[in-house]
């Protein structure tokens, strides 16, 4: 059985959860529910990232102490991943005793290795990034990410040799074409690798300018800087070193967005690297939702918040919509408008539309059961074949982290039935009394229906089973869906002659869209 681990950023707690962390989680739970259904052992970590100068400041601008504003607000975190379909399994906090103890270990072994030394450093210091950045860096003097000036300090620390990994690393990511990707943020990293602009890692904050964070267990005058202590999270989590987690599921996957694409891409392996520790299998970069055009920010005022879209749109509608409108890696725009016309079009028009006409019309001429079909037509085989080598190209694309390719692939076999109902014209054979034709149209229909309800369940899992119980599905075969996706694309069948199937269905209703109204649904999915 092969494992696969997944991880999404462990989020700052220093702001209310919002779309661009809700994508990022949505990502990682659907592709970990493909895995599931290959059959592969997954583990699916997420979490929030409690430490360094921006959460003790966001602390204090509310009056609080640092620990009881971060229980805070990763409990926010965490009672939100559940409304939005999230089923990790494991959620981990930077503060835990645990994540601690492993970070403190992980620094000791750095330093046995003589990775660590100590030094004096000035540097531009922006607060927002948690990081220095070097002249060359600044764009007209401000941080880059922030637009704001960054400070100027000068102190010992700690650093990490991680200029002696560099040449490694490079080679490492020439060999490996899919340990980043896609495959530009592949080049930025070659490119920031070629740059000769890294240095070694400045790894400490003194105890006189932060106390928020874990002391290093060979000063305790110092705490560890914040990247350093979050990025080992990956491993804390599975319980290194000893744990059996730790063998059973490393190296696992990342996936981020582009905005964390260097402590993933360099600082992470190098650290891994001198740790004696295999790097990870790979890193999947996405880019921003923005909102007309910028990317979103409390300044700005147009955070878009998760469960409000997923509570009057629907949880299943919200989700296909994320995963449909992004190209994996580019940057996207969010509005309610391409939301609806989404919902409207694939959904409501294409989905709902086959299921509903499909389902009445097995109720009214088989009594809602699945008819014995005759011979294949030459037209039915060419639908079956479409079906199939959809549903291939699907596991294909969505392994592959090209989620709207995949979905596209699987709407053209949701387009090609409608257009079959259509040109069969079920009403029209059943009328001539053709029942035998009639039988083997609708046994088609039926059972590519079933195979494309079940390539959903990774985007809408609820959506998903409950089109497989209204295929016939009983309810503790569909949760959770039988794991042989890959089986699923070999031959036309998976619907028994005789399953007795719902009469109706009413999956994705349409969104009326007034101008300067709320939209309305009639049911929420
Ligand atoms: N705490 C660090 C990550 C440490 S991981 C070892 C951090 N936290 S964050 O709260 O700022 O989260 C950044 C991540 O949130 C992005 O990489 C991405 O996953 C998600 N997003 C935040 N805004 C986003 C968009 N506008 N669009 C898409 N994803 C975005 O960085």
């Amino acid at each position: 059985m092969n494992s696969f681990f997944l991880t999404t950023p462990i989020y700052y707690v220093n702001a209310r959860p919002h779309l661009g962390h809700a994508y990022s989680t949505i990502v990682a739970d659907s592709l970990v529910r493909f895995h599931k259904m290959l059959g592969d052992d997954t583990f699916f970590l997420t979490g929030t990232d409690e430490h360094g100068d921006k959460i003790v400041q966001a602390a204090e601008r509310q009056g609080c102490p640092p620990q009881k504003f971060v229980d805070e607000i990763s409990a926010r975190f965490q009672s939100l991943w559940p409304q939005l379909g999230i089923a990790h399994d494991r959620f981990i906090r930077t503060t835990e005793p645990g994540h601690k103890r492993v970070v403190q270990a992980f620094l000791q072994r750095v330093h046995d290795a003589g990775d660590i030394y100590f030094g004096e450093f000035g540097g531009h210091y922006c607060y927002g990034c948690e990081r220095f950045y070097t002249e060359k860096e600044l764009e007209n003097g401000l941080c880059p990410q922030h637009k704001t000036r960054p400070e100027f300090i000068n102190e010992k620390n700690y650093f990490f040799r991680m200029s002696k990994y560099l040449p490694w690393l490079k080679s490492y990511v020439e060999e490996h074409e899919d340990f980043i990707r896609p495959r530009r943020y592949r080049a930025e990293a070659l490119a920031m690798l070629e740059s000769g602009a890294l240095e070694d890692l400045c790894i400490s904050r003194p105890k006189t300018r932060l106390q928020w964070g874990i002391e290093l267990p060979f000063d305790d005058n110092y705490v560890c800087y914040v990247w350093f202590d979050a990025l080992i999270n990956y491993i804390s989590a599975l319980g290194w070193p000893d744990d059996r987690n730790f063998a059973r599921y490393w190296p696992g996957e990342h996936l981020v967005a582009k905005d964390i694409l260097k402590p993933h891409a360099v600082f992470w392996p190098a650290m891994l690297k001198s740790a004696g520790l295999p790097v990870y299998r790979h890193l999947n970069v996405h880019g921003y939702w923005l909102v007309r055009d910028t990317k979103m920010s409390k300044s700005l005022g147009n955070i878009i918040e998760p469960v409000e879209m997923s509570r009057r749109f629907g949880l299943n509608a919200f989700r296909y919509f994320l995963l449909r409108e992004m190209r994996f890696g580019e940057d996207a725009s969010f509005s309610e408008d391409a939301l609806i016309n989404r919902i409207n079009a694939d959904l409501a028009n294409d989905l709902g539309n086959l299921f509903s006409r499909v389902l009445s019309m097995t109720a009214k001429y088989f009594e809602s059961r699945v008819p014995e079909p005759s011979a294949f037509l030459q037209t039915d085989d060419a639908i079956a074949e479409l079906c199939l080598h959809s549903l291939q190209n699907f596991v294909q694309l969505f392994g592959g982290t090209q989620f709207d390719a995949a979905l596209e692939s699987l709407w053209e076999t949701v387009r090609a039935l409608n257009k079959y109902v259509d040109s069969q014209a079920p009403w029209a054979l059943y009328k001539q009394g053709s029942t035998a034709r009639l039988a083997t149209v609708m046994y088609v229909l039926l059972t590519a229906m079933r195979k494309t309800a079940l390539c959903l369940w990774p985007v809408m899992p609820d959506a998903s089973r409950q089109m497989l119980e209204q295929l016939g599905s009983p309810a503790a075969e569909t949760v959770p869906p039988v794991p042989a996706l890959r089986k699923e694309g070999n031959s036309f069948d998976g619907l028994s002659p005789g399953t007795v199937v719902a009469s109706s269905s009413t999956l994705f209703p349409r969104i009326e869209m007034k101008r300067d109204a709320a939209p309305k649904t009639r049911r929420g999915q």
